[in-house]
């Protein structure tokens, strides 16, 4: 595996690649890997002959308050973890390479309606630099099919909006939540809880799981569940940004004729702010 730093060598790899008639796909992060990345590794490797993957702390998506300074950086671990799952490229630029303007970028993609809601709500611009980043990338690496994790649900959806919107020729997968045996779903901000907060964590699975069974027994008055799981994660001593069951194909209320709902939720628990979500197909 080759580690780039520029956007004129990924191209030229990229499109020698092509030019042998080979597939490519592309799994973007923000590095800190753990099983949970590794898992798109997989279907990536899956679907195309060659896999690229980026590590970019995108500061874009971080609002001011946020932790874009003490996000972890561990390239070095994260070479050897996707060097050991048969990477074929690792791009991981500098923001200069990204930004080259410094922070004027003037052009920014934004999903509206999709952007503003759920998590939107609690970080303004966020899914804006989610959406200008993953559209740049795109046109960096070119792939054929890029991975993204149905852990970040909202924004798996936003960036298969985007990409279904701007006509980019790229097929958007999504992949399965990796989850600690306890239920609590990857992620590299875990490591901001203490060891209290960390088995109290769980029960943002736990809350998620009841709403999916009382669903799944035909309850449909949204409002209660909505209630009761805010509550649930409330007296384990989370404070939630929201709790919403919602369409999983537009994130929009629930309606008669929805195929398939998501329960999502945002909780703040100590320095971390946890995400997650569980689906479920309705039988007409
Ligand atoms: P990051 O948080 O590093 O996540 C990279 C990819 O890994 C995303 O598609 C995310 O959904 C997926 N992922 C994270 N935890 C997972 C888990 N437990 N199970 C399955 N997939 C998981 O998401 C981003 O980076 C950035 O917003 C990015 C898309 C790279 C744009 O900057």
């Amino acid at each position: 595996m080759e580690t780039l730093t520029t956007v004129e060598a990924v191209r030229a790899q990229v499109r020698a690649w092509r030019a042998a008639g080979v597939r490519v796909a592309f799994v973007p992060t923000m590095g800190n890997l753990h099983a949970g990345h590794m898992s798109l590794l997989a279907a990536a490797r899956f679907r195309a002959e060659r896999v690229v993957a980026s590590v970019f702390v995108n500061p874009l998506q971080f609002g001011p308050a946020e932790d874009f300074q003490a996000y972890p950086r561990t390239l070095e671990d994260d070479e050897k973890l996707l060097r050991e799952a048969h990477c074929d490229l690792l791009f991981a630029p500098p923001v200069s390479e990204i930004y080259p303007d410094g922070g004027a970028q003037l052009t920014i993609v934004t999903v509206r309606n999709l952007s503003g809601m759920l998590c939107g709500q609690f970080r303004p611009g966020h899914f804006d630099g989610v959406a200008t980043v993953v559209a740049k990338l795109f046109g960096i690496v070119a792939p054929d099919v890029a991975v993204f994790g149905e852990k970040d649900y909202q924004q798996f959806i936003i960036v298969r909006r985007m990409t279904r919107d701007l006509a980019l020729p790229v097929e958007i997968v999504g992949a399965p939540t990796v989850r600690a045996t306890d239920g609590l779903a990857l992620s590299s901000r875990n490591r901001y809880l203490s060891a209290d907060e960390r088995a109290r964590a769980p029960a943002v699975h736990q809350a998620l799981q009841q709403t999916i069974e009382q669903l799944a027994a035909g309850s449909r008055d949204y409002a209660t569940m909505e209630s009761v799981g805010w509550q649930k994660l409330a007296t384990a001593g989370l404070r939630p940004d929201y709790y919403s069951v919602r369409d999983a194909f537009d994130l929009q209320s629930p309606r008669a004729n929805s195929r398939e709902v998501v329960v999502l939720t945002a909780a703040r628990l100590g320095r971390a702010r946890l995400i997650d979500n569980l689906r479920l197909a309705l039988r007409p």
